[in-house]
């Protein structure tokens, strides 16, 4: 099977191993890097190499697919053993997107009923995985897109956009949708500070894709909200709770707050690979803290005080009060709540 071809493309795979866009260089640089073996897979998991919640998740297949071809080389007869500490190590790259879990309990559902070699029936689900990201996104852009009014002003945060996915988007899906339908006057990303998500990469995919974009500091967003500016604040998710409380990247809250104080809309855009009906809200979500050293500096270089300590969780949780809309390919749900997200779970 064939992954369908995007414009965008940070995760490809060849005969010989795995290829990712090193999404740290962005944008100075477009360099892709070549992973042979499931801890490389894992260390470009956690190191950033390649982030957002699907995108991870799909790598991670791929990572299986690497693991059971070295295991079933090293013992025909063992390998369904021995692969087990390498999934160990990949549930260990990144806590919060459940996209990663998602992912490799599907690769070990197969493993489970395999007899002879893997390599094939694994490669073929992790693509599978894939393209299906790709069509799921453009599904959920088109259905995105229609609460969308002609004239409109969108505010985005961090990057859902094709580098977080396997092509084409979440919330970058749904503007995408929405440009190409003329409905956008203007698009807005914000830095998403430490890691400038939004900075480096929302405005390098937009324009790579000739769609303008604005970036404003995440410090002017209720300015820019209160200036009219913005009908729509659309943001992607690593997790959604089954109350429809959502984990996204630090600062979704603050956004989402300032949106109902503006009377800004807020749309959360998510495969249904993202919603975990294993926790009850979000207080059960567990959040990523990353280390201080990528808050107190920039492109490692110090930039705080020398000595200043840093506190830097890198996800949040967005009430489901305060979100008007989830757009999942199943379907939409608007003001979420534990019912509406059983019967989509369950249609
Ligand atoms: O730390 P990151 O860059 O992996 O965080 C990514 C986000 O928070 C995205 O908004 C989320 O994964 C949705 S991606 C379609």
């Amino acid at each position: 099977m064939q992954v369908e071809l995007e414009n965008i493309q940070p995760i490809i795979w060849r005969d010989d191993g795995l290829e990712l866009l090193d999404q740290r260089l962005l944008p100075k640089e477009e360099k892709y890097i070549h992973l042979q073996d499931v801890k490389s897979v894992a260390n470009a998991i956690t190191d950033m190499v390649v982030r957002g919640a699907p995108a991870i998740g799909i790598t991670a297949a791929y990572g299986v697919v690497l693991a059971a071809r070295h295991r079933y080389q090293e013992s025909i007869a063992n390998w369904k053993k021995s692969i087990q500490d390498d999934l160990d190590i990949l549930l260990d790259s990144r806590p919060t997107a459940i996209n990663l879990f998602w992912a490799i309990n599907r690769m070990k559902k197969v493993i489970e009923v395999l007899q002879d070699d893997p390599l094939v029936p694994l490669l073929n689900e992790a693509m599978a995985i894939h393209q299906k990201d790709i069509l799921d996104n453009k599904s959920m852009g088109e259905l995105g897109a229609t609460f969308i009014s002609s004239g409109s002003g969108v505010l985005t945060h961090c990057n859902a956009g094709a580098l977080a996915t396997g092509g084409y988007g979440t919330a970058l899906g749904v503007i995408r949708s929405a440009w190409h339908h003329n409905k956008l006057r203007k698009i807005y990303a914000d830095e998403t500070r430490p890691w400038l998500q939004g900075a480096r990469l929302t405005a390098w995919e937009l324009l790579h894709d000739d769609i303008p974009v604005t970036l404003v500091a995440e410090g002017a967003v209720s300015a820019l909200m209160s200036s009219g500016e913005v009908q729509w604040f659309v943001v992607g998710s690593d997790r959604i709770a089954a109350n429809g409380d959502v984990a996204n990247k630090i600062g979704t809250l603050a956004g989402a707050i300032q949106a109902k104080y503006h009377g800004v809309k807020v749309m959360v855009v998510a495969p249904t690979s993202t919603i975990d009906m294993a926790v009850a809200s979000g207080t059960e979500i567990p959040i990523e803290h990353r280390g201080s050293d990528e808050l107190l500096g920039l492109s490692g270089q110090l930039v705080a005080a020398a000595g200043c300590e840093g506190w830097n969780p890198v996800f949040d949780i967005t009430p489901a009060s305060l979100i008007d809309v989830i757009v999942t390919e199943k379907g939409v749900i608007e003001s979420p709540n534990s019912v509406k997200i059983a019967n989509l779970m369950h249609s």
